[in-house]
Formats: C-alpha cells, structure tokens, sequence
C-alpha cells in the first residue's frame, strides 16, 4: 500500500517529516530529547514557528496545496497559517484497522463526528460502507469532499454534513436514524457551525450517551480518539465503557511514526468498544 509519510526526526520541542516530496519542520509538545540526526534537518522546505509562521530557508519554496497517499488514501495538502496541512498522519494505523474491520461488514452504516478532512470516512467508504461525515466547519468538509474525489469515491454513498455535532445527534435520534458503527475525535476545544462551544471535559458523556441512542443492534464498533493533552487511554477507556458498558474493550497510542530505528513521537490515544 502506497505511503508518502514519514517522520524523519523529533526532539527539542519539534518534529520533522516528509509528505511526498515536501520536508517539513513544525513545532511539536510531544517531541521529547535531542534530535537523533541534527543534519537531515537541513533538507526542510519549509520550517513553521509560532510567531514566525511558515518560513523557507532554503532555494525551494513551500507548495500552496499538493496530494499526498497516506496508508493508500489520497490527500489533497495545504499550509494553514496555524500551521496544520489538512492531516493527522498519527490516526493513519486507525485507518487501516478501520478498513479491516468494516471490509467483513461492507453493508454497515457508518457516523464519523468531528471528522475533519476525511481520513476515517475514506477509510470506511473504501471497505464499501456507507458513512455520514459530520464537521461543523464547511471548509473542512469541502476539502474532505475533494479528498474523496481524488480517491474515486466521488460517488460513494457519502452523506456530507456541516452542523454542530449536538444538534446533528439530536436529530438523528429524532428520526429514529441507527448507525452500525460510529468514529468520533472531540477536540479539546471546539465551535459547532453556529458558533456554539465544545469542550471534551464537559460534553464527551453527553456526546457518547446521544451515540449509544444511535447504535444498531448488530453494531460494529465505536472508535473515539483524542489529541488532548494529559488524556491517557486508559482515561478514555473508562469514559466509553462507562457509558456503552461492558463489552470487548481496546485501547492504545496513537504515534508519528517512521522508518525503523526512527523514535516515534505520540499522538493522541485511542479506544474502541465493540
Ligand atoms: C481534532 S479535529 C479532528 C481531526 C480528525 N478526526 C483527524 O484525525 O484527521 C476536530 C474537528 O472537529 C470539528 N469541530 C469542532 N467543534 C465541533 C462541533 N461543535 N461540532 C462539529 N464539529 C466540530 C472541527 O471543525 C475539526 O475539524
């Protein structure tokens, strides 16, 4: 499977990582200790600071947008001047496992919330399933549009929505809607479409109650991730099963991850129910 993305190095506070052809080093909390090999840090395009945004020592310059395939999904990239490019190649690994799981259940409907640019609603559509992709911000759900184009799903059975995720639930308990398994990434901080607020401390129990209302009988799975900082999946764990239950419970890192001998850096944490 075709793979543009790795992580060349990290440490000092940042990492530093090859999407196709483009090199780049951004700031990173995560990127504990001392750079493992300080001279490839020299073959970054472009370098991304805080204060001083995206800047390019060298000859070449940083490409407005380009396409990248991470783990087989085509990915249309783009600099923000926050200096996000429109992936997170740490929930790469969950996009296999994703389409592994789904590829014994092509006929299952899937919710993917807060989904971003469309990595795990790709990774569904591309094991058959049809799935419901829900973000509140309209950019980012025409870019996760134009990432399904560039990987012929234009014409999947998606369902693109932009709407706050507590109004969107609520609807679709309204209308009786049942999903046969639901993927969620709850920002730390977030604003639904109408500017409303989210916050993962206060709102994942409701978040997770109003999905529970909204499984199938024959329900698959629920995937909840997170990026926020100090949440360990142990920690996560415990917040699903304690609204879903007991049942088959998996949790693990999600990392940055390299060529072998490369340290990875993490990312986030995962658990799944189901
Ligand atoms: C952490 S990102 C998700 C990253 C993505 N799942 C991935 O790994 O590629 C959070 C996303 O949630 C969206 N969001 C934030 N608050 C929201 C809300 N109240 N309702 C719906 N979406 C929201 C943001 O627009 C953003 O795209």
């Amino acid at each position: 499977m075709r793979n543009d993305y790795e992580l060349l190095d990290s440490g000092q506070g940042r990492k530093l990582e090859r999407f196709g052809p483009v090199i780049l080093s951004r700031p990173c909390e995560q990127a504990d200790g001392d750079m493992q090999n300080p001279d490839l840090w020299r073959d970054a395009v472009a370098e991304f600071d805080r204060v001083a945004g995206w800047t390019s020592p060298g000859d070449a310059d940083l490409p407005a947008e380009w396409v990248v395939t991470i783990n087989g999904i085509n990915m249309k990239l783009k600099p923000t001047p926050a200096g996000h490019l429109g992936v997170f190649p740490e929930t790469r690994a969950l996009w296999d496992s994703i389409t592994e799981a789904l590829r014994l259940t092509p006929d299952a409907s899937v919710l993917n919330l807060f989904a971003y640019s469309g990595g795990a609603t790709l990774a569904a559509a591309r094991a058959g399933c049809s799935v419901c992709h829900l973000d509140s911000s309209k950019a980012m759900v025409t870019r996760a549009r134009e990432n399904a184009a560039l990987n012929d799903l234009a014409d999947a059975p998606i369902r693109w929505i932009v709407d706050d995720v507590t109004k969107f639930l609520d609807r679709e308990i309204r209308r009786g809607r049942r999903y046969d398994a639901i993927m969620l990434d709850p920002p730390s901080f977030g604003r639904g479409r109408g500017g409303e607020q989210y916050k993962i401390d206060k709102d994942l129990v409701g978040t997770l109650e109003r999905c529970k209302a909204l499984l199938s009988d024959e329900s698959a799975f629920v995937l909840l991730t997170s990026h926020t900082q100090g949440m360990t999946a142990a920690d996560l764990e415990a917040v699903l099963a304690g609204v879903l239950g007991e049942g088959p419970l998996a949790r693990g890192e999600m990392r940055l991850t390299g060529a072998s001998g490369v340290r990875p850096v993490p990312g986030g944490v995962w658990t799944r129910w189901g």
